[in-house]
């Protein structure tokens, strides 16, 4: 069943991003990783296809709107629909940075690269997923987003660092939920989901941090519920967060 169906990552050239590409191309989809940069995504692309993956490299810069644009052209011609859309393009964890003092600039950026982008990204796609039987959309969102869920890194766990990035993760959930009212009834699921605490940078997995294989697990959960599974929440490993 999943020969047929095709997956597209944001900014899979590395990270949790490449994982998901690598465990969907595993079950049987084909697979669009997309990054910024097209040298980053040909690589990591022929790096999966060597392990035996349907993988197509794409350049899909989200913080672009004609290379959005560009890219579900492409899309279209190449496939004419898409079934998954994992937004996983994220990051600015701005843990030196205090909510009194932080710049605007930066927090624009860290909007821009969490919210805006995916935002940008789930407009431009839409129309492609209508054209699915069983369109998952996920959002890669964070427990720093999250009031209650999360005992480390939560909205009320940190004081007042990390003011950009939680903030707009949260938002990022917001926006999930308003994507999940709006297309009520279309059949799609539309879910947010935080990976954890997951080793993408060096020296994390010996300060506690998760192997990436188990970060994107939960996410590919997500991308891959059935019919009846939920829509509008949001999820680690599987397990709703209350947030
Ligand atoms: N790692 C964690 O512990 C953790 C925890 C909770 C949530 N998350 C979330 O999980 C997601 C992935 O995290 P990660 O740790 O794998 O991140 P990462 O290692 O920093 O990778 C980020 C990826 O996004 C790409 N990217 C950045 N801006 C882009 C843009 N405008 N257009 C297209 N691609 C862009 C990067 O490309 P380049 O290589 O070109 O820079 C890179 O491939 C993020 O949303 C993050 O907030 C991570």
């Amino acid at each position: 069943m999943n020969k047929d169906a095709v997956a597209l990552v944001t900014g899979a050239n590395r990270g949790i991003g490449f994982e998901v590409c690598r465990q969907l191309a595993q079950k049987g989809y084909t697979v669009i990783l997309s990054g910024r940069d097209g040298a980053k995504v040909e690589k990591a692309a022929s790096e999966l296809m060597k392990e035996g993956g349907n993988v197509t490299p794409l350049t899909l810069d989200t913080a672009d709107a004609s290379s959005v644009a560009d890219a579900a052209a492409w899309i279209e011609n190449r496939f004419g629909k898409l079934d998954v859309l994992v937004n996983n393009v994220g990051g600015n964890f701005d843990a030196d940075y205090l909510t009194s003092t932080v710049s605007m600039a930066y927090a624009q950026e860290t909007f821009e690269l969490n919210v805006l982008g995916t935002w940008r990204t789930i407009q431009a796609m839409l129309g492609l997923l209508h054209k699915s039987s069983h369109a998952r959309i996920v959002n890669v969102s964070s427990g720093a987003g999250a009031f209650e869920s999360d005992i480390a890194f939560g909205l009320q766990k940190m004081g007042g660092v990390a003011p950009t990035y939680s903030i707009a993760k949260a938002a990022l959930t917001a926006l999930t939920v308003k994507f999940a009212a709006e297309l009520q009834g279309s059949g799609m699921r539309i879910n947010a989901v935080c990976p954890g605490w997951t080793a993408t940078y060096p020296g994390s997995e010996a300060q506690g941090a998760r192997p990436v294989a188990e970060g994107a697990a939960g996410i590919v959960w997500a991308a891959t519920l059935p019919d009846d599974g939920p829509t509008g929440g949001f999820f680690r490993d599987g397990k709703k967060l209350h947030w």
